[in-house]
């Protein structure tokens, strides 16, 4: 029996891990420990989607949150390598590109113990987002690359993976097999709203942490909702604080982060997204949706080059311009882009081997 203990702390990996662990259930020959680092601690960050998946309560559970990024990493390290020590497991496993990712990935991998990594090889060459140096760290120390897309296979390429001990897979994507498979669960968010609206989220730390970029960020989304179309926004608990310590007003419909069977049927009841989340672009591609990326690079380059994504960075006339042009725009995955749902079946045979 292979022991395997999984590491997850945000939002996204909750929906990752819910299709993988799934999938690993399935699969003989393999036990799966999770471990919660507590990034993410909200019961709407955190519970909602452990009780709507039906993810198995973390075995071991830690709570290591907030501080600065060195503090949050370092303080998981330590707490990680306990776990490691005492669960004694042949692998870990990893997704994405959070703080607890690359804690999860270094305390494996100073304790020798093999890493395999979900969201391999994205790249948005921009070494400002800590994202981007999580997920450069954490794939230079895994041996199971799991890539999404053709690009981030390219990537590993180009870094010179092929000479190296690791193997570099293509699965898919893993937040398509979710979207796939809870879509008949979506039901809409308490509360009345308003018709034909965009769904817009907001929380990258390059818009928020940066009072001139989220100034104009509020006044095209404020704008958009006056006079375009109705906005509808969950809100995101930094985006809360940083607009309330730069004394700024969002006027648009905003409601509290909301599940994830809700964002399913936000995102297949609205007439466009407007986005900094890595998540939100490709679901948005997912339900046919036009997406405005609130962003100066995407890790999901595909879906530029498809012409279902633009990137607009946080200038208020091109995020308004965008949305104007393209609100109740319809687009088609003809490409099969993401894998058809297929990656998490894929990730727990590799995992077997
Ligand atoms: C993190 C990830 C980001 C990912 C995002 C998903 C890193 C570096 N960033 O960003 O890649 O896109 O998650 O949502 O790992 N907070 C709460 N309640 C919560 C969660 C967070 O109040 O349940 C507060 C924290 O205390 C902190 C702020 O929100 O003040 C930001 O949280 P943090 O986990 O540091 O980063 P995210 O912006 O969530
Ligand atoms: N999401 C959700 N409720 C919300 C906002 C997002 O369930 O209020 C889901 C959505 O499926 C999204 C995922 O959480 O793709 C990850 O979201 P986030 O934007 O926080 O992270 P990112 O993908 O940018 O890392």
């Amino acid at each position: 029996m292979q022991k395997i203990l999984t590491i997850i702390g945000a939002r996204p990996q909750f929906i990752k891990a819910s299709v993988v662990s799934r999938a690993i259930q399935q699969t003989e020959g393999i036990e799966e420990i999770l471990l919660h680092t507590g990034q993410h601690f909200d019961a709407n960050m955190s519970d909602v989607f452990f009780n709507q998946l039906n993810i198995p309560r973390p075995r071991i559970q830690l709570d290591i949150h907030g501080g600065r990024h060195g503090e949050m990493t370092g303080r998981m390290l330590v707490e990680i390598e306990q776990a490691l020590l005492a669960h004694k497991p042949d692998r870990v496993l990893v997704y994405g590109d959070t703080n607890s990712t690359l804690a999860g990935a270094l305390a494996a991998a100073k304790l020798h113990i093999p890493v395999a990594h979900v969201e391999a090889g994205l790249r948005s060459f921009n070494m400002q987002m800590p994202e981007e140096i999580n997920r450069i760290l954490t794939d230079q120390i895994s041996d199971l690359l799991f890539c999404p897309t053709d690009a981030a296979v390219k990537h590993l390429s180009h870094e010179g993976f092929a000479g190296k001990n690791a193997q570099v897979l293509k699965v898919g994507d893993v937040m398509q097999d979710s979207a796939l498979l809870f879509t008949e669960k979506a039901i809409p968010p308490a509360g009345k709203l308003p018709e034909g609206f965009i769904l817009a989220t907001l929380h990258r730390a390059e818009n928020t942490d940066n009072p001139q970029r989220l100034t104009t960020i509020v006044n095209a989304l404020n704008t958009l909702h006056k006079s375009v179309a109705p906005v509808v926004l969950p809100l995101h608990p930094r985006t809360r604080k940083l607009i309330m310590q730069n004394g700024l007003e969002l006027n648009v419909h905003l409601v509290e982060p909301v599940g994830y069977f809700e964002i399913l049927w936000l995102l297949d009841n609205c007439n466009l997204v407007i986005t900094d989340s890595g998540g939100l672009q490709k679901e948005a591609f997912f339900f046919g949706k036009y997406c405005v990326t609130m962003r100066d690079q995407t890790e999901w380059v595909e879906l530029i080059e498809a012409g279902a994504n633009e990137l607009v960075g946080a200038d208020t006339a091109k995020i308004i311009e965008a949305a104007t042009h393209n609100v109740e725009r319809k687009v088609q995955d003809t490409d099969n882009l993401y894998g058809g749902g297929q990656a998490a079946k894929q990730i727990a045979k590799f995992l077997n081997i």
